[in-house]
């Protein structure tokens, strides 16, 4: 079958099921096409708690569908490879966890939103990329404050914030691949660019950015400036979304070789197949899911 052919059958089968497609930024480009839905971790997760369709197919990595099942208990959350999970949230075990905390009693647990429903159940509040900072000045001076699992994001809101806090030691790879050397030398080809890299990055890669921003911060920003070129550090694909939107300026990958392998396990094909099969379904104990739901709603009530 064509990618056309794919489109359409999709399309057909989505009507039939009365689903959308909700799908993160870092999908590949014909995977972006199909969406109804495209955006970072935190908007897909409201999309799809605020979405009337019964079922949502997550075209993204296991914790954002997990995050819409604990958001969306009644419908049914499709992933359509259960593979493509992340490494950083893969670093931070709910036992772990459960081990940190009992070094610091007392200490608020933040959860970065790239963790499984169980790591997040052990804390008293997530964040995201997004809003990092506004959920950590949310929590009362004096507060010990635990931040899980990466470590970069965690220094940058530190940074932000100007609040201490217990890193644990996650990161993520991908991101970690983008060194101040790649950032240096695309500044060197594209002297005009204005560069933007997301708060994973190293602080050495942060330190050298003109702006540090979530991936729909990206979009935000691409669509209301000025300047007409950038230099994006993070995930490759993400420049795919900001051609679209703005065919009159230019985007650079920091580094081509930034991808997420995980993201890119998911294709049309497999879409198809995930509507067709209804699979594969993504749900979380409720023991659980109710105690993930509190760190959640905590965050979505901050921003
Ligand atoms: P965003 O929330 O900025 O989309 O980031 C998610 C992610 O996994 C980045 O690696
Ligand atoms: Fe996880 Fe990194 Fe991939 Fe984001 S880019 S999904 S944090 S491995």
């Amino acid at each position: 079958m064509s990618d056309r052919d794919l489109i359409g059958r999709i399309e057909e089968l989505k009507r039939e099921r009365d689903a959308v497609i909700l799908v993160h930024n870092y999908q590949a480009a014909e995977v972006q096409e199909i969406a109804d839905f495209l955006g970072d971790s935190l908007a897909l997760s409201r999309q799809a708690a605020a979405s009337g369709a019964s079922t949502i197919v997550f075209c993204g990595v296991y914790f954002m569908a997990e995050t819409a099942a604990i958001l969306s208990p009644g419908k049914t959350i499709l992933i359509p490879d259960p593979d493509a999970g992340c490494p950083m949230a893969n670093m931070l075990p709910a036992g772990e966890l459960r081990a940190f905390k009992e070094k610091h009693p007392g200490a608020v647990v933040v959860a970065y939103v790239n963790s499984s429903a169980a790591a997040k159940a052990e804390a008293d509040l997530c964040c995201t990329s997004a809003n990092a900072p506004a959920v950590i000045n949310s929590i009362p001076e004096g507060k010990e404050i635990i931040f899980a699992p990466d470590k970069f994001l965690g220094d940058w809101a530190m940074k932000q914030t100007g609040r201490r806090l217990i890193l644990y030691p996650g990161y993520c790879p991908v991101h970690r691949m983008l060194d101040r050397a790649a950032i240096l030398r695309a500044r060197r080809a594209h002297p005009d660019a204005l560069v933007m890299v997301h708060p994973e990055c190293t602080p050495e890669v942060i330190a050298e950015a003109d702006e540090v921003l979530s991936t729909s911060g990206m979009v935000r920003l691409a669509r209301e400036s000025d300047r007409r070129e950038f230099i994006v550090g993070t995930e490759a694909d993400m420049t795919v979304c900001l051609r679209r939107e703005n065919p009159g300026k230019k985007f650079h990958p920091a580094s081509p070789r930034v991808i997420c392998p995980n993201m890119k396990k998911t294709g049309l094909e497999k879409v198809l197949w995930s509507l067709e099969e209804n699979r594969h379904r993504v749900t979380v104990p409720e023991e659980i899911r109710l105690k993930a739901l509190k760190a959640v709603e905590a965050m979505v009530s901050i921003s």
